[in-house]
């Protein structure tokens, strides 16, 4: 006997907290972004700035996806890095990608950030949410989201988008006590900023850990862990679902899920299988699939799907579909609709609980 439908939003957090669904939900990071011709539309009259800062804009673009391809959660259309621009960073998007006029060196660098107020500095986000959050309605999940103090430590202290995040990986070793300090100066606004997305309307949070798997995991517990778990302790009482997405997701899932997350979001490297059997049946997997694979024809998209949820047996519990990244440009449109919909087509097991790993 199938499970009775359930609107996006209740199988969404339903998911999230590894409760009965008909089937799991879906949405795909970066969602909303350049693949679109609708939004390669809105750019050429916005920067990508304006976009995230006029809340009627960032509306716009968070719908985007929803209306064109039906996903069950929006995410909200900002950037991990806008904490920092509020901290005195000034930031530019160019092609290189995000570039700050200036990176985190020393001490007097440190002194030369301000404490922002994610109330005021940050309040077109929340602006933005509360239009989203009536467009979207009741039976739509909605998604806020921030990066991980790690994370905005290694763009504050490189200046922008690198490879590999030398300095930033340098500056562990040369002097972890700034390293410390700016990131207790993260850690407080990150959270304030995830609260603050929480009252304007959102079911869930994201934490982007981003680039993980280029640091030892001896820092990802020095330099991220403490301060992450203030962050999920702080959301925790507020009830909401925080997913916590890092890349290098199998060598770090001990360390993430000492951070106690509701989900953990997984990049391509294992399989959903694997995972499912590694993590505690109260804890969702999200993911995971190569966002490499959005460029083959639509039937091979389906194809590969279809083959992992046969390998969880097609038992949708605990499980949210997304990719183990975000959508790359280029991506051709078509293959995001057969993404969506290869999920919602599959023809997935009833309700019940999920088995218990032995
Ligand atoms: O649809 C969504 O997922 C919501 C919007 C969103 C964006 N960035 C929009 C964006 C989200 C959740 C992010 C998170 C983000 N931003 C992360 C974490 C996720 C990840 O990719 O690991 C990181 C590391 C950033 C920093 C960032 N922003 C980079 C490195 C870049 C340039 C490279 C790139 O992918 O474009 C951005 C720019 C950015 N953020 C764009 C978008 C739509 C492209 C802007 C444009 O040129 O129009």
């Amino acid at each position: 006997m199938n499970a009775p439908a359930l609107d996006s939003r209740r199988r969404f957090l339903n998911a999230c907290r590894a409760q009965p669904v008909d089937r799991p939900p879906v949405w795909l990071m970066r969602q909303a972004g350049r693949y679109m011709a609708a939004y390669q539309k809105l750019r050429q009259r916005y920067s990508f700035m304006d976009l995230c800062k006029i809340p009627e804009a960032a509306l716009e673009v968070t719908m985007q996806p929803i209306h064109a391809f039906g996903m069950d959660a929006a995410i909200i259309f900002s950037d991990i890095l806008m904490p920092l621009e509020a901290m005195g960073l000034p930031l530019q998007f160019t092609e290189a990608g995000p570039r700050f006029e200036w990176a985190v060196k020393d001490s007097s660098d440190l002194s030369r950030l301000r404490v922002p107020d994610a109330g005021k500095d940050l309040g077109y986000v929340a602006q933005a949410m509360r239009l989203v959050r009536k467009e979207l309605g009741e039976e739509k999940a909605l998604l806020g989201f921030a990066g991980s103090p790690m994370t905005l430590f290694a763009y504050a202290a490189e200046g922008g988008s690198s490879h590999h995040f030398n300095r930033a990986r340098a500056m562990m070793y040369s002097n972890p006590d700034l390293v410390h300090a700016l990131l207790d100066r993260l850690t407080p606004l990150i959270t304030d900023h995830l609260l603050m997305q929480i009252e304007a309307g959102a079911d869930a949070v994201q934490i982007f850990s981003s680039h993980a798997d280029l640091f030892p995991v001896e820092h990802y517990r020095r330099f991220n862990l403490p301060y992450l778990n203030a962050i999920v302790e702080a959301v925790a009482k507020t009830g909401k679902p925080v997913i916590l997405f890092a890349r290098g997701t199998w060598s770090l899932l001990e360390s993430m899920l000492e951070s106690r997350p509701q989900a953990v979001s997984a990049d391509w490297r294992v399989g959903l299988a694997e995972y499912r059997a590694a993590l505690p049946a109260s804890v969702a997997v999200q993911g995971n699939f190569d966002p490499a694979m959005l460029f083959a024809a639509p039937f091979r998209v389906r194809e590969e799907m279809t083959r992992a949820f046969n390998s969880l047996d097609g038992d949708p519990h605990g499980l949210i579909i997304n990719l183990g990244h975000g959508v790359l440009p280029g991506t051709p449109e078509e293959n995001v609709a057969e993404f969506v919909r290869a999920v919602k087509e599959y023809p997935w097991k009833a309700a019940g609980s999920r088995h218990e790993t032995v």
